[in-house]
């Protein structure tokens, strides 16, 4: 089998992640670059090759193409994968994979209906610290979950919004902090923590700006699948920090989840491990894409299931979507 054809629609900031990937995969390469911008697809181009264009129809109709990554704005996410995968794409979408639940629904179906891959990027379960926690609490040793605080505290204003204005819009982000930065650590409370089954949470916008129009901060309380309670704090008004944190209190120990470290706390012993150790403007994506991008093409190629398909991808958007609905109120989660 050759490498597998892959087109990239959307060339803007998460771009570079993917092109990047796809460069260094033995299993890919880049046949189109797509972005309604012109320059942006020709920038792509320049850098991580494929032929620029601006109309992703006609890139989603040519029968070379294996595979579409989607890295365009949430609000067209659902609409552009579907037509991928009825023309017969595998796709890997950036997250969130939806706005909307009905709309990852209907992404399930498609995927199901066309017998298409459908990938998601929550890159960070890919990370050597989620991977570490996953083991550690699935195997049982530090016995049942009895807590856990998620907090997530970023930066984002200003320039952020200006140079992408679909961002900071309720029709195009569909939110703020809760759907665009938490929902990464709202996808490891899910996967690491047995699963959210209701939500009591406040969300607003908080700071005096006029960047943007969605939430930047929330508070909530979660209830585990097993009975015990989540509490989280999640900001986008953090000036000074970078912090996405899962502190997980088991019967035996306290494991600290984070991008690029792990502590495990048991009997007053500390276990601290570091990996991935990146810095800079962008450091909170982390270093992870590229491996569950290379993931993605090796359960295309060996025909298994990719671990974070339609189904477990769309527990963070019913998270989310609950988490929006319920201003103070419980609201059970669906699955
Ligand atoms: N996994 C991560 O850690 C991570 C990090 C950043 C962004 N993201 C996600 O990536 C996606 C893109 O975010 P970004 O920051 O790169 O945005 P961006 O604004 O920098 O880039 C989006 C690009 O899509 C193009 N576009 C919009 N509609 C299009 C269409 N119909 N056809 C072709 N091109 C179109 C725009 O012109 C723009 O260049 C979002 O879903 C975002 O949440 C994920």
């Amino acid at each position: 089998m050759g490498r597998f054809n892959i087109a990239v629609i959307g060339c803007g900031a998460i771009s570079k992640n993917h092109g990047k990937a796809i460069l260094e995969s033995p299993d890919a390469q880049i046949l189109y670059c797509v972005d309604a911008d012109m320059e942006k697809a020709v920038g792509f181009s320049e850098k991580f090759g494929g032929i620029p264009k601006t109309d992703y129809n006609e890139v989603i109709s040519d029968p070379r193409v294996d595979i579409v990554h989607i890295c365009t704005p949430h609000n067209t996410h659902a609409q552009l994968s579907i037509k991928a995968m009825e023309r017969g794409k595998h796709v890997f979408c950036e997250k969130p994979m939806a706005i909307l639940p009905e709309e990852a629904e209907k992404m399930i179906a498609a995927a199901k209906k066309n017998q298409r891959y459908l990938g998601v990027c929550f890159q960070n379960r890919m990370n050597q610290t989620t991977i570490m926690a996953k083991k550690a609490i699935d195997s049982g040793k530090y016995g049942q979950i009895l807590s856990v605080m998620a907090r997530v505290a970023w930066d984002r204003h200003g320039k952020y919004y200006s140079e992408s204005p679909w961002r900071g819009r309720y029709a195009t982000e569909g939110g703020g902090v809760i759907i665009n930065q938490a929902i990464h650590t709202i996808d490891l409370l899910d996967y690491l923590c047995g699963g959210v089954r209701k939500v009591t949470a406040i969300a607003a916008k908080l700071r005096d700006t006029e960047d943007y129009e969605v939430d930047d901060s929330c508070m909530a309380n979660f209830e585990l699948s097993n009975g015990s309670t989540a509490v989280a704090h999640f900001t986008n008004c953090y000036t000074t920090g970078k912090l996405c944190q899962l502190e997980i209190n088991c019967e035996k120990a306290r494991i600290i989840v984070e991008q690029q470290r792990i502590q495990i706390i048991e009997n007053e012993k500390i276990n601290d491990v570091q990996c991935d150790v990146i810095e800079g403007e962008k450091s909170e994506w982390g270093v992870s894409h590229g491996r569950l991008i290379q993931h993605f093409y090796d359960c295309i190629r060996d025909q298994k299931p990719f671990f974070i398909d339609g189904q477990s991808a769309i527990n963070a958007i019913l998270i989310v979507d609950a988490i929006k609905r319920s201003n103070g109120k419980p609201i059970e989660i669906k699955k």
